[in-house]
């Protein structure tokens, strides 16, 4: 199965997603996650895009394509989870080739919606594991009393420098002005399915299964 999570940011897909590779044995490609991950270890691409991303912009269309080509040349079992990408129509463009490329189609596109204030609250409230990248939120699932991660016991606690409001608003613009045209192309298409973000995380959980035929 080959799903995209679609949303704000905020919306929940990161945390939906780590627990589909959890239960169903997919694969997690998060554009976001792989982007940091070039920053953390100092590569040029990653000391291109930090600015971008603090800011809250998109980067550019070539970069994250190259980034998810790579990976899908791993393959997976499970099927891949693509969590942050596409975020616009080139990069929509780009998956179905890739996928078609290999004999790969999209089982289903999920929309998560959520209203955007909730959304400062949810970003403003983030922290996640340094060690092993458990979503945490200040108020709906605060990061243990005893300063350990519950899922892997480490001891770092980490916030994005994008979590801000100046690079929020940033980060819903580039959403509403280039990603949200998406969700009508793949309406469309007849590949979206959609459901309310605001329910608690097990609840998303539930309907994500029942989307995907649990
Ligand atoms: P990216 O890392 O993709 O960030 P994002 O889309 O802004 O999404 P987030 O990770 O902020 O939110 P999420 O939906 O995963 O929410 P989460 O589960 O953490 O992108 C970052 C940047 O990288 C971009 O701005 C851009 O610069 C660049 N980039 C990445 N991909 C790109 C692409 N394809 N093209 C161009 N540029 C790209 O949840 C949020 C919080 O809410 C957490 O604290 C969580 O605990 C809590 N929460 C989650 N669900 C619930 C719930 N149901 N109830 C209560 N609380 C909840
Ligand atoms: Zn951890």
């Amino acid at each position: 199965t080959n799903i995209i999570l679609m949303g704000p940011p905020g919306a929940g897909k990161g945390t939906q997603a780590r627990h589909l590779v959890e239960t169903r044995n997919m694969v997690q490609l998060s554009t976001g996650d792989m982007l940091r991950d070039a920053q953390a270890s100092g590569t040029e691409m990653g000391k291109k895009v930090a600015a971008i991303m603090a800011e809250g912009k998109l980067v550019t269309d070539q970069i994250v394509i190259g980034l998810i080509r790579e990976k899908l040349q791993d393959g997976s079992e499970g099927g891949f989870i693509f969590d942050g990408f596409p975020r616009t129509l080139p990069q929509a463009d780009a998956l179905e080739k890739l996928l078609g490329e290999m004999g790969m189609k999209l089982d289903a596109v999920i929309e998560m919606q959520v209203d955007d204030e909730a959304l400062v609250a949810r970003i403003t409230g983030r922290s996640t594991c340094g060690d092993c990248g458990e979503v945490y939120h200040d108020q709906t699932k605060p990061w243990p009393a005893d300063g350990k991660c519950a899922n892997c016991g480490g001891t770092t606690q980490k916030r994005r420098p994008d979590d801000n409001e100046d690079s929020l608003k940033t980060r819903l613009m580039e959403y509403y002005k280039k990603t949200s045209p998406l969700i009508g192309y793949y309406w469309a298409k007849g590949d979206l399915q959609r459901l309310d973000g605001l329910a608690s995380i097990d609840e998303v959980q539930k309907s994500i299964g029942w989307i995907l035929g649990d």
